[in-house]
């Protein structure tokens, strides 16, 4: 069993835990993932590691309630414990003096984003952190983001939390501007990631994605998690899940994650009738799980009609 030491709602729909797992926390990297089960009846859900601490033995994880398994995970307290977890899976993030890097994240991708950030700062690079909300109470870890780059810059979306525009904006006028990047990474999800990438895709920045398909084993067995990459079928468990944006079939990708949807929302809906109160007591500002499926339609057109 893996204890519960911390837990904080960040903003709306979004939850931090501090999870003491010593073993995974002696041999993690940035860009790693672990999975975990909640229950005995819980599925396997992945989660990247947003942190860790060797000496207290713990992990960080970030993540957005979205359906059963983030709702249940959501609701356990402090002292409760996650009944299986593991990890670190998945290849570590490449991590060199690369020069000038824009790190691009959103969302839960804001949690995976920091020990990649405080490793590239580590390593000698210019570091320029760029973060997208739709507004300002969906950006968390500003201070944390600041302290650790060389520039932050919080975008905007539609409007009213920072500069004009989403990651792929940022990216196209930097480059358009003939300013110098040597490397860039992006987290949170594939709709963004995919942006970013087509954004620098013409000016032949090196774009690493890290991709988030569905997965079940996490160790390349089962092979749930295939994407392709440069036409190629790979699995994101053990061959990812970083890999060069230029290169990814976003369509694929995207109709992929969406394939369950009718019994993951019939699977929430019954959960949620069911056990709305622990979430009333445990984490109200997350008891909007419609937010993220909203999102995911509007992110599906954008796919499909690009
Ligand atoms: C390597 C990796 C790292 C990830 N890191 C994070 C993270 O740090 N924070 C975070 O919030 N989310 C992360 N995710 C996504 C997260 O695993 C899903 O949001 C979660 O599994 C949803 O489960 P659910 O039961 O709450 O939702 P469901 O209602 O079951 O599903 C909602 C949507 O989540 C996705 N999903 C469902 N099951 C899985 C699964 N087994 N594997 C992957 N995606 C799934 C599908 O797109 C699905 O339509 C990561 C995914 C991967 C592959
Ligand atoms: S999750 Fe099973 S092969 Fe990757």
């Amino acid at each position: 069993m893996y204890q519960i030491v911390e837990k904080e709602v960040l903003v709306p729909n979004i939850i931090y835990l501090k999870i003491k797992a010593p073993k995974v926390a002696k041999a993690a990297r940035p860009g790693q993932f672990v999975i975990i089960r909640v229950d005995e009846t819980g599925e396997r859900i992945p989660m990247g590691l947003a942190g860790w601490d060797v000496e207290e033995g713990t992990i960080d994880i970030v993540f957005y309630v979205l359906g059963t398994s983030t709702m249940k995970l959501g609701t356990l307290r402090e002292g409760d414990s996650i009944m299986n977890l593991a990890g670190p899976l998945g290849k570590p993030t490449e991590i060199d003096n690369f020069g000038t890097v824009i790190c691009a994240c959103g969302c839960f991708g804001i949690g995976p984003s920091m020990p990649l950030i405080k490793a590239l700062k580590e390593a000698g690079n210019y570091v320029i952190t760029i973060v997208e909300g739709r507004s300002r109470e969906f950006i968390f870890w500003e201070e944390k983001l600041r302290a650790e780059s060389d520039e932050l810059h919080i975008l905007a979306g539609s409007g009213g939390c920072g500069e004009e525009g989403w990651t792929n904006d940022f990216v196209s006028r930097y480059l358009e501007g003939g300013k110098k990047v040597d490397r860039i990474f992006a987290h949170g999800c594939p709709f963004m990631m995919m942006e970013t990438s087509k954004a620098s895709e013409p000016y032949g920045v090196k774009t690493i994605v890290s991709l988030t398909p569905l997965m079940v084993d996490g160790t390349g067995m089962c092979g749930a998690c295939r994407v392709e990459v440069g036409g190629v079928t790979k699995f994101a468990c053990v061959d990812g899940p970083d890999f060069d944006g230029h290169e990814v079939n976003w369509d694929t990708l995207t109709l992929r994650l969406r394939q369950f949807i009718p019994e993951e929302d019939r699977s929430a809906m019954l959960w949620e009738r069911d056990n709305w109160h622990r979430l009333v007591e445990t984490a109200p500002q997350a008891l909007n799980p419609t937010l993220g499926r909203g999102e995911g339609k509007e992110k599906k057109k954008a796919v499909s009609s690009s």
